[in-house]
């Protein structure tokens, strides 16, 4: 049973009276319980709008969003997920157990589960070491786990991950990488967004590409390959978005003048 359904998923952002910028448009997505699931695309393909409508932050302009059957303003099916946001901030002066514990504290769990929880959580990111250290000190890599870690503190069985190896070194990478393979066999589903076509292709049961906010595929690896007849990721990922471009209007943005110039 797919755990995430979207239905003609849109979003159209306005720009002003004249301007609209296509966020996404009408995107169906099924992404199954227990599966890693990516998304890939070019900037602006419309990667974040999707996963922050999955997460109710962005209100759809049309379209339906399930999540274990729930839609996604129903706040008690908000308990079951885990958010890392692209670009996250934390507070510089905390350290790894405050951070948790404000995000615990969030989800209104107990001081005792917070205490179990953060112990897990640090050994599980490997910064078990690091417990009385600020923020402010930690490096790109442990400010992306401590963020994992903050995403799980309610134990989520769907966790969504935006760009989560960004600016991350190939060691931070592969951590990362283990780390999410370790989530999918606690059985969590997990869906990300990537630029990383090699991280994607690692870790993911099934792979969406977007572009200009449409959904232009979806499949595992295998499946896609002979879909378009192509030997690599990178080679199948140009090759659908030329496609989709010799196919419809070209220009640089998704942005469309509504022509009344008034
Ligand atoms: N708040 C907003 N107001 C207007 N337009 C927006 C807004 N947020 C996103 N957009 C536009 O919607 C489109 C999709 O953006 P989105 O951020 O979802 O893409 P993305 O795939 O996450 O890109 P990136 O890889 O750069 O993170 C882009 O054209 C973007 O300019
Ligand atoms: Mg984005």
């Amino acid at each position: 049973m797919a755990i995430i359904e979207t239905k003609d998923l849109t979003k159209i952002y306005k720009l002003g009276r004249n301007k609209e910028v296509v966020g996404l448009n009408k995107v169906n997505l099924n992404i199954e319980e227990g599966e890693i699931f990516g998304i890939l695309g070019p900037n602006g393909s419309g990667k974040t709008t999707c996963l922050k409508l999955l997460l109710g932050i962005l209100f759809p302009t049309s379209g339906e969003v399930k999540i274990m059957g729930k839609d996604q303003f129903d706040v008690g099916m908000k308990m079951n997920i885990g958010f890392l946001p692209e670009n996250p901030y934390y507070y510089d002066y905390l350290t790894g157990p405050e951070l948790l514990k404000f995000y615990g504290k969030l989800f209104s769990l107990s001081p005792s589960t917070i205490r179990k929880r953060t112990e897990e959580l640090l050994e599980l990111v490997k910064l078990s070491d690091a417990k009385r250290l600020t923020l402010k000190h930690y490096s790109k890599g442990m400010l992306e786990r401590i963020g994992l870690a903050a995403s799980l503190i309610n134990d989520p069985k769907i966790l969504i991950l935006d760009e989560p190896t960004t600016g991350l070194d190939p060691i931070g990478c592969k951590e990362t990488r283990d780390l999410l393979l370790e989530l999918k066999k606690q059985g969590k589903t997990i869906l990300l967004s990537s630029h990383f076509l090699s991280e994607v292709e690692r870790i993911c049961d099934r792979i969406a590409i977007f572009h200009r906010g449409n959904l232009l595929t979806v499949g595992n690896l295998e499946g896609l390959l002979a879909k378009y007849n192509t030997e690599t990721l990178e080679e199948l990922f140009v090759k659908a978005i030329e496609e989709f471009d010799s196919k419809n209007v070209k220009g640089d943005t998704n942005e469309k003048s509504l022509g009344n110039s008034t």
